[in-house]
């Protein structure tokens, strides 16, 4: 059965797939929302600029970690749900810099479960009944798979590997364990890697656009023969609202486009398209961009999700297939390059000279014949 859920606090809502999610929420009128963020380098007001001075969309400045505001949050605007995305989620900056991950994904996450708790007490008994926690996870807590193995499903062993994956799978376990002990009414969600429209440059996806924009060599890692299952965001805010209105409580559904690639062939794809959609580029044709660098530390080799729960049970499907949703992504950073050029001046230069600096280039036998 489907629940009305009116008021929900969604947490990390001026992050990438944050934010999509609260544009996709209040253009179908579904209720007011507000939105606790603490505004890190991966959050941004402008990727909300649309929805400026929209009655049904509040931003509050701060962090899960702070009790103090949660609980104040809570009781003041008395939400039907909570949909927790705030985290740290890059994995190259969580292997040079951990701390961050433990504090907002571990802590932070314990911080909204006890708030939560505590907040359900005070609700009467039909609100209590209609409450939900959706913790928004990742498939990468389930390790990595040899070329033939089985995509991940709900009951996969947890095997993370990098800083990141051990802090989500830490959460993912801290709510598991909520639900269990405290029977706090949860739902959670693991999904593939997303792209889309608003996603911060320091993932595959947007950074390998922005370089190529720019004239700037296009870094594939490794042998660039990593798999990853690649989601459109949208598809992406479809699913988590599915699970909101129709999910079974303490369920774990995961999320996945049934599209999985290597990253070098993404990157010629991307490559293609962008000499399509930008014809007099002095940079065609961009894959003479591509260079192979220096690998990740202990990259997982390939991600695949078996998503047929969430779609047998509660009747989700992706809307775009890759062709379409990559299509609609380029074209969305085409025609915002003033975002582009903001939230890639200042610190980000840092981040670049921090992570790809020391990585230098090195030939790829196996696959330097497809990138010239
Ligand atoms: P993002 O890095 O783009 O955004 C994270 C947001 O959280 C930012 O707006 C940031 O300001 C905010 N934030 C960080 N620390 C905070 C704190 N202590 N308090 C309040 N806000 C804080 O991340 P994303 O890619 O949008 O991912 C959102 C969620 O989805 C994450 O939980 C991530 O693990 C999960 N996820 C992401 C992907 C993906 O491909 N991007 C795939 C599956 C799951
Ligand atoms: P990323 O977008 O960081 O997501 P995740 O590590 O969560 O899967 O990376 C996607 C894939 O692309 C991953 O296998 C690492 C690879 N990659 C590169 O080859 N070059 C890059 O500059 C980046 C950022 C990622």
């Amino acid at each position: 059965m489907e629940r009305h859920v009116s008021q929900i606090l969604v947490t990390g809502g001026a992050g990438f797939i944050g934010s999509n999610f609260v544009l996709h929420w209040l253009s179908q009128n579904k209720g007011r929302i507000i939105n606790l963020d603490l505004l890190t380098y991966a959050g941004n007001l402008g990727n909300l600029a649309s929805i400026e001075g929209h009655a049904g969309h509040v931003f509050v400045r701060g962090d899960i970690c702070d009790r103090t505001l949660v609980d104040r949050i809570l009781s003041e605007h008395r939400p039907s749900a909570i949909v927790h995305f705030a985290a740290e989620t890059h994995v190259d900056r969580s292997i040079l810099g951990p701390e961050a991950f433990l504090r907002t994904n571990i802590q932070g996450t314990f911080h909204l479960l006890e708030a939560a708790r505590a907040y359900l007490e005070t609700l009467p008994a039909e609100e209590r009944s209609s409450f939900r926690f959706l913790h928004v996870s990742t498939d990468e807590v389930y390790g990595t798979l040899g070329p033939d193995d089985p995509a991940f499903h709900e009951d996969t062993p947890f095997a993370p590997n990098s800083p990141y994956a051990a802090s989500k799978a830490a959460s993912d376990h801290l709510v598991r364990a909520w639900a269990h002990t405290y029977n706090l009414p949860v739902l959670i969600t693991n999904c593939s890697n997303n792209y889309g429209p608003l996603q911060f440059p320091e993932k595959l996806l947007p950074l390998m656009i922005g370089n190529a924009l720019a004239g700037k060599p296009l870094p594939v890692y490794g042998d660039g023969r990593q798999v990853r299952d690649w989601l459109f965001v949208v598809d992406h805010c479809r699913a988590i609202e599915t699970v909101l209105e129709k999910g079974v409580i303490g369920e774990t559904y995961n999320v996945g486009g049934g599209n999985q690639q290597a990253n070098i062939d993404v990157v010629h794809t991307l490559c293609d398209l962008l000499d399509e959609l930008v014809p007099d580029s002095p940079q065609k044709p961009h894959r003479q961009l591509i260079r192979f660098v220096q690998d990740r530390p202990g990259h997982d080799r390939r991600y695949a999700i078996d998503p047929r729960k969430l779609e047998r049970e509660l009747g989700w499907r992706p809307q775009e297939t890759f062709a379409t949703g990559l299509r609609k992504t380029v074209q969305w950073y085409l025609a915002n390059r003033a975002w582009m050029n903001e939230v890639t001046s200042g610190a980000y230069q840092n981040w670049v000279h921090m992570n790809y600096g020391q990585r230098g280039e090195h030939k790829n036998e196996s696959a330097s014949a497809g990138a010239r």
